[in-house]
């Protein structure tokens, strides 16, 4: 259907069916879905009619090629205009086959991989029903505490655009109605979620303008810029106004700014949340902020359905602007062929061919591999093939590797560590003992130590439960729980080298831990091939190669701590004991680990940092380059990051921001040379007056394995 007879369309819908365009419910209110009983108590619930049930526009987490073809059959037999059913749900980090959580992904560096995770659990999801995936998240993180850093790809906005690209490209592919198999993306959480205040969830988000558009608001800009087709608004304030009623955001940057012309949706119950925000005093106030806003759906409350109607009687709207909201849900419909093909790719045979498929599965491991960050090693890694290994700790045994918002994903498909490391090793090599993630009983530690007794080395799985982290999982401490301290203590006290594996969902504060342990390995949650991952890097059959893409604190009272801050009139220097200079006195300025560290089991080196020019303008962009060398016994992959600072911006610029990076794969003794060309459009910023332009002036670049260790060279812009 062209544009013009989809207005058509909405022209013969009745008001009351357009503002049920507008309702999103979960897939419990639909006749047709498993769970029967959920019926009828949540639609009494929440005051909403059989016949706007009926009528609704889009129905959330309902999934499953059989469900989803009967829900459909059912309602189109009622929709009295044959306008099908859209289907959303929460692919975040794979469907059933589960990628490591997307801050492992920002890990990787490594975006084909991102595209090919988004491709794959676009295709595992479409012929399991669903239309449209709430994702990617591509909030930009700077504090641990908060549950959610784990969806996100980590506190770069650079990075983070990437990433959102990648994300968006794999889940739509080209052509959303020629390839069913794929999904539209839905960016989230617009905006600023990522930065509530004191890390606590749904807290209040206040920035300058010029920081929400410096930092946080280049994610949703890519996605948009790469064709995502719906944006989600978030929950939190963005100066002073919920994101749920906030105009200026949706009307004036979305859609005004950037152009985006397709859906924009509520998050959870966010509108009718304006009220608690004391932002509305009831639903009908709600409703009114949140349309004229520019919200065209409703997530699982009836503000629209309740008040939208009079609203339009009573002259507070324009029955226009409800038309203008349906007429983009009828867009993103026929854009994914529902009019012609209201089950899309729902197809149950199909769904036995793709899910956990062994390209999918081979996809999930390499991206596994790629995702873990070596972030200690003295030589203890990789376990030597004659080494008899304890393996101990709550992650040891356990399948529970997914990570929060595992979609459909089923641990009993993920093999856990111990019988992965077993599979490789020698018979006999391997002693194995688990225990409580929080707690830890006199028996299991027993067992544990009795596994140390005959081994050379040990192999200690810790971690977070999953639940620890994700949406409404912030803490205060974000240390590894007492018991797994306790446990590192005692190992320790054995005298036998150890390594550590994390499992997590945040960068962790690691007291306890990271002096203590020999070695440390960040597995993050790697999903559904993860422990055959993790076995095959402890045992060196590949080399790890992931690099942090967020901070980990020395602790967390330094948090927020991220490589990309600003300077200060008075910044420490390094050895310096001055009392009046920007610094704690009791923990470094500096963080554990910065930004872009990760090790490898072979060595690099870099040669000397070069640079075509010591001047740039807007014509001669400058050349920089710099050879790297493998010096190891090992193929490996180092990512030679690029770095700037501006050292005369009208407005101050941060001590480093991330530019450009490669990834040069290396065999022993091999070299590379990373080549980068830096342009002066990369050196425009948000002056004063939000002006997007670059200063003349001094300029530093830094080029290196990491944010902190660089060799760096000056220039100037001249403009
Ligand atoms: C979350 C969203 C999610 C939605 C639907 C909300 O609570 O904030 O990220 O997409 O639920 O499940």
């Amino acid at each position: 259907m062209n544009d013009q007879q989809l207005l058509d369309l909405v022209k013969q819908m009745t008001r009351e069916e357009k503002i049920a365009q507008l309702l999103q419910l979960t897939g419990a209110f639909y006749e047709g879905f498993h769970d029967k009983e959920l019926l009828t108590g949540p639609r009494a619930e929440l005051g909403v009619s059989e016949e706007t049930v009926n009528a609704s526009g889009s129905a959330l987490n309902l999934s499953g090629a059989k469900t989803a073809i009967q829900v459909q059959e059912t309602y189109l037999k009622k929709n009295r205009l044959g306008i099908p059913l859209l289907i959303m749900a929460d692919v975040v980090h794979g469907y059933k086959t589960i990628f490591p959580i997307p801050l492992a992904i920002g890990c990787s560096w490594d975006l084909p991989l991102a595209e090919q995770s988004a491709e794959i659990a676009a295709r595992e999801s479409a012929v399991s029903g669903i239309h449209v995936t709430f994702s990617p998240m591509v909030d930009l993180v700077r504090d641990p505490r908060w549950g959610r850093v784990m969806e996100s790809t980590g506190e770069d906005p650079f990075l983070n655009s990437l990433y959102a690209r990648a994300f968006v490209r794999g889940y739509q592919g080209q052509d959303l109605k020629g390839d069913k198999e794929r999904l539209a993306a839905c960016v989230k959480h617009f905006a600023a979620y990522g930065a509530p205040e004191g890390g606590r969830e749904y807290n209040t988000v206040d920035m300058s303008e010029r920081n929400l558009r410096e930092s946080y608001l280049p994610g949703y800009k890519a996605a948009v810029e790469e064709g995502a087709t719906m944006v989600m608004a978030s929950f939190n304030t963005v100066d002073g106004i919920p994101a749920s009623g906030n105009e200026k955001l949706m009307r004036g940057i979305l859609r005004g700014e950037w152009g985006f012309d397709g859906v924009i949706i509520s998050d959870w119950a966010s509108i009718r949340e304006m009220i608690a925000h004391g932002a509305s005093e009831d639903d009908r106030e709600a409703a009114l902020r949140a349309i004229r806003a520019g919200i065209d759906i409703e997530m699982m409350t009836p503000c629209y359905v309740h008040h939208l109607d009079d609203l339009v009687n009573e002259g507070e709207i324009e029955e226009n602007q409800i038309d203008e909201a349906v007429l983009r849900i009828l867009q993103l419909k026929e854009k994914l062929g529902l009019f012609e093909q209201p089950h899309r790719a729902a197809d149950p045979e199909r769904e036995n061919e793709v899910i956990l498929s062994a390209d999918h599965r081979k996809a999930a491991y390499e991206l596994a591999v790629k995702s873990s960050v070596l972030l200690k090693n003295d030589g203890t890694l990789p376990l030597r093939a004659h080494s008899k290994v304890a393996l101990v700790g709550p992650y040891a045994e356990t399948n529970s590797i997914l990570g929060w918002w595992s979609c459909e994903g089923n641990p009993q498909d993920a093999t856990p560590l111990a019988p992965a490391l077993r599979e490789r090793m020698q018979e006999g090599k391997l002693s194995v003992a688990s225990c409580g993630i929080e707690t830890i009983t006199g028996g299991e530690l027993a067992d544990m130590l009795e596994a140390t007794e005959s081994a050379d080395v040990l192999v200690v799985a810790l971690g977070e439960a999953a639940e620890m982290s994700g949406e409404g999982a912030a803490r205060t401490n974000i240390q590894l729980p007492k018991a797994q301290l306790e446990l590192v203590r005692r190992l320790k006290a054995t005298g036998k080298p150890l390594a550590a594996v994390l499992f997590n969902g945040r960068p962790l504060d690691l007291a306890g831990l990271f002096e203590e342990a020999d070695a440390v390995l960040e597995a993050w949650f790697p999903g559904t091939e993860g422990g055959a991952a993790i076995a095959d890097l402890l045992l060196g059959r590949v080399n790890p190669s992931g690099r942090l893409s967020m901070s980990f604190p020395q602790s967390v009272g330094q948090v927020p701590v991220y490589y990309n801050h600003y300077s200060t009139g008075r910044p420490l220097k390094a050895g310096s004991d001055e009392r009046y200079v920007s610094k704690y006195i009791d923990s470094p300025n500096e963080p554990l680990l910065p930004f872009g560290f990760g090790l490898s089991y072979t060595s690099f080196e870099y040669g000397e940092l070069l640079v075509s020019s010591d001047r740039m303008t807007k014509e001669e962009p400058l050349t920089v380059q710099v050879t790297v060398t493998n010096t190891g016994q090992r193929a490996g992959i180092e990512t030679v990051q690029l770095y700037v600072r501006d050292l005369s911006g009208e407005v101050v610029r941060p001590v480093r921001e991330l530019k450009a990076f490669t990834r040069l794969s290396l065999q022993p003794g091999e070299s590379g040379t990373a080549v980068f060309t830096l342009h002066e459009e990369q050196l425009r910023y948000h002056h004063s007056d939000l002006s997007f332009t670059s200063d003349p002036g001094a300029f530093r670049l830094y080029a290196g394995p990491n944010s902190r260790d660089t060799q760096e060279v000056a220039f100037q812009l001249i403009t």
